[in-house]
């Protein structure tokens, strides 16, 4: 198995990907990066209370979610895909928070799915989706990517702090797969010290299964996770832990811009990866733009301020209008702040994962 550097190190300028832009398509962005992704949030809710993510403690009864009338109409964001679509983004992953709670999204995914040359996928923390995997595979979905913590029962439910059981989610797995939505990726955030353990369980779960279980660092998103560099298991200790039981052979990327690194197991029992967004971050390819439940722009998930798209939408602006003004934020866009992170200043406000979805 190689090895990698596990240190903070600065993006070298020279290795960035220089991408000419195709006619119609937004041009690069400041760092030579294309606009390929985009991450659709369809709603700040969740039914979990994740304590990396929304803890109960700031996500309460009486947290102010967005109001209804301000999130995007499913007309409006695929009207704002259309415009994404002509300007080179070549796949839409929808989020959320937990985007299965937005009602009827069934009908937003087949909206979206008759966009031409676009791959529609969902990111999902599973606990629905045995209710749902059938009409969003209908719909026009093409795979689902269900986020898994922990495998044992006691564990999860802890982790969730909603006292979910895992085998609905392990259900809503199946499900999505028994549809075709597959292969299906299953994340899996490490924190050290919380769910470390889980590791080898769910390697053994997920192994000749199909399905492929990725490692995801702890980040520090938002400003409510009290994120400390001591929590993150670096994914090359994640990578050795499983090596000395299972051993692993690198694989090629599955396309540029990849944010995992994949993995197979030598005895032939399927793949895995993982994503080290805090020890080996994956800035110079990044080709994502985010849209926010109520239709502001991100260029970063790190970003602190958004671009509002809705209120020009809401205004009249044509498509053309639309693709003009993405394309601008796109061509100024200098976002590289996972290679940064080390220079990043202390209590610095950022959007939260919650509302914007990873
Ligand atoms: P597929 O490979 O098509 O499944 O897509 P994906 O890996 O981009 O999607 P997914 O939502 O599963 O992303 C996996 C995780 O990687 C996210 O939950 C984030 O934790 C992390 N991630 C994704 N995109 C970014 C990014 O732009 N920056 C950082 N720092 N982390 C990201
Ligand atoms: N660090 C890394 N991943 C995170 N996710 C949520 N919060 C964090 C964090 N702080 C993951 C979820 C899900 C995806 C959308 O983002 O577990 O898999
Ligand atoms: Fe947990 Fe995902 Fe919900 Fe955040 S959005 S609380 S990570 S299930
Ligand atoms: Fe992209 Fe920002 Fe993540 Fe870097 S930190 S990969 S620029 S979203």
């Amino acid at each position: 198995m190689t090895s990698h550097p596990t240190h903070l190190h600065p993006v070298s300028l020279d290795r960035l990907r220089t991408a000419p832009a195709h006619a119609g398509e937004a041009p690069p962005d400041r760092l030579g990066r294309a606009m390929r992704d985009l991450r659709i949030s369809v709603t700040d809710r969740c039914n979990f209370r994740c304590s990396y993510c929304m803890p109960r403690d700031q996500f309460g009864r009486d947290h102010a979610f967005l109001p209804r009338e301000a999130l995007l109409r499913f007309e409006e964001i695929t009207q704002i895909a259309r415009v994404f679509a002509g300007l080179g983004v070549r796949k839409i992953r929808l989020t959320g928070g937990e985007p299965l709670l937005r009602k009827n999204l069934p009908d937003l995914v087949a909206m979206l799915a008759e966009i031409p040359d676009v791959e529609l996928t969902l990111t999902t923390n599973g606990a629905l989706l045995a209710r749902h995997a059938r009409a969003l595979r209908e719909a026009g979905l093409r795979r689902v990517t269900v986020s898994l913590d922990a495998l044992d029962d006691a564990v999860f439910r802890q982790m969730n702090d909603m006292d979910f059981p895992v085998a609905d989610v392990l259900a809503g797995i199946d499900a999505a797969a028994a549809e075709g939505l597959g292969p299906v990726k299953v994340n899996a955030v490490i924190r050290r010290g919380l769910n470390d353990g889980q590791i080898l369980p769910l390697v053994r779960h997920f192994r000749n299964s199909g399905h492929i279980l990725r490692f995801i660092e702890y980040m520090d998103v938002g400003s409510t996770n009290g994120w400390r560099l001591d929590d993150v298991l670096p994914a090359q200790a994640i990578l050795d832990h499983i090596h000395a039981v299972h051993p692993l052979q690198a694989l090629e990327p599955g396309y540029g811009g990849e944010v995992a690194e994949r993995w197979r197991y030598a005895d032939g029992a399927g793949e895995i990866g993982v994503i080290a967004s805090v020890t080996r971050a994956f800035c110079r390819d990044c080709t994502r733009m985010r849209l926010s439940p109520e239709g502001r722009l991100f260029t970063c998930l790190f970003a602190s301020q958004g671009y509002d798209l809705r209120e020009h939408l809401r205004a009249g602006d044509s498509p053309a209008q639309l693709a003009g003004r993405i394309a601008a934020i796109w061509a100024a866009r200098s976002d590289r702040y996972s290679e940064l992170r080390s220079e990043a200043t202390p209590g610095t406000r950022r959007i939260e994962m919650s509302y914007i979805g990873g």
